[in-house]
């Protein structure tokens, strides 16, 4: 793999947080970041820096390690090719101050990036892409981009490696509700993009009470299966989909019963999943300094906004 030209200086030593950019080392065949004031080294193969210091939430390490060891290597996942994933952000997802054009030259986060498709769809509008990742795949989504210039980072976002004002516009969809502290996410992410910049983020809606119940007391149950065999149990409940829309419409009409079953899969296993409304999360844009906050109408609950530049 190429090593990226996206320049390393907006990465932040998690162990002492110093607002020094890291230097970057060479030897032999290792490359690696070296913090200037703790001394902390951090491993760089080919476009993936491990930034990982402290322990990382285990159940999410185990759900979503086998999610991508079954389904992230496809072409489609979560219902959508690459170029499918592009589309539809373009014509639904997409911030209003981002036009197709405005890509270039900026540097883009994804936060949470899984597969690396997002990671792939912002190099190709032009972006300096950088994908967060929490586990090891990662390295998955490194061997999906393999010869592309982007850079991944596997990093936590509750202990986020990037320096405050550093990306001209951060995505993140379907991750911060999964982590043990969702507010605390959110406000991670807004540090980290620049005055002027966009946050767009995907979060599960909450529903009526039926719902809400159903699937707390549904999920006591099935987060506590091991993933090997709720990744097989999943088949069973695929007709459910014939009746229950999925966020990513992913539905047996349209799709295979493997492409199906992961987005039951993802729904059932992790033991972390919160579930927001339209102005819970608008406040907790404006507490940390956005503007023009709006929701994306087509997929209940895309939220984006603004940081003011004042
Ligand atoms: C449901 S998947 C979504 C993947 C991708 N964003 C998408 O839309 O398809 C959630 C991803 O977030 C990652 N994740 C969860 N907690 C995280 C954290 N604290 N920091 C970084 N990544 C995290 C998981 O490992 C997983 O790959
Ligand atoms: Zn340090």
């Amino acid at each position: 793999m190429l090593a990226t030209q996206i320049p390393l200086d907006f990465i932040k030593c998690t162990q002492c947080h110093s607002k020094r950019p890291l230097s970057s080392h060479q030897q032999g065949g290792n490359s690696s970041l070296q913090c200037p004031d703790c001394g902390s080294v951090f491993p760089k193969i080919d476009n993936v820096v491990g930034m990982i210091s402290k322990e990382r939430d285990k159940d999410t390490l185990k759900k979503f390690e086998h999610q991508w060891a079954v389904w992230g290597g496809d072409k489609v996942i979560f219902g959508k090719t690459s170029e499918e994933y592009e589309d539809r952000y373009l014509k639904e997802f997409a911030n209003p101050i981002i036009k197709k054009g405005w890509f270039a030259g900026k540097r883009t986060l994804d936060a949470g990036c899984g597969h690396g498709m997002m990671v792939e769809v912002f190099n190709r509008l032009g972006a300096a892409s950088v994908g967060l990742e929490l586990g090891d795949g990662v390295f998955r989504a490194a061997r999906r981009l393999e010869g592309k210039d982007i850079l991944l980072v596997q990093g936590d976002i509750l202990d986020i490696p990037f320096q405050e004002n550093s990306f001209d516009y951060v995505y993140s969809n379907g991750v911060i509700h999964h982590t043990r502290d969702t507010r605390l996410a959110f406000k991670k992410l807004a540090s980290i993009v620049k005055p002027g910049g966009g946050l767009d983020i995907w979060l599960y809606p909450k529903k009526g009470i039926l719902w809400e119940t159903t699937m707390y007391t549904g999920r006591l149950l099935t987060t506590r299966i091991p993933p090997a065999l709720l990744s097989k149990l999943v088949y069973l409940l695929i007709p459910l989909l014939y009746v229950v829309p999925t966020w990513s419409r992913t539905s047996p009409r349209t799709h295979t019963l493997k492409q199906c079953a992961q987005v039951i899969y993802d729904w059932l296993s992790p033991k972390y999943q919160t579930h927001h409304t339209f102005d819970e999360v608008k406040k907790w844009y404006e507490e940390e300094g956005f503007e023009g906050i709006g929701e994306v109408k087509t997929t209940p609950l895309s939220m984006f906004g603004t940081k003011k530049s004042h």
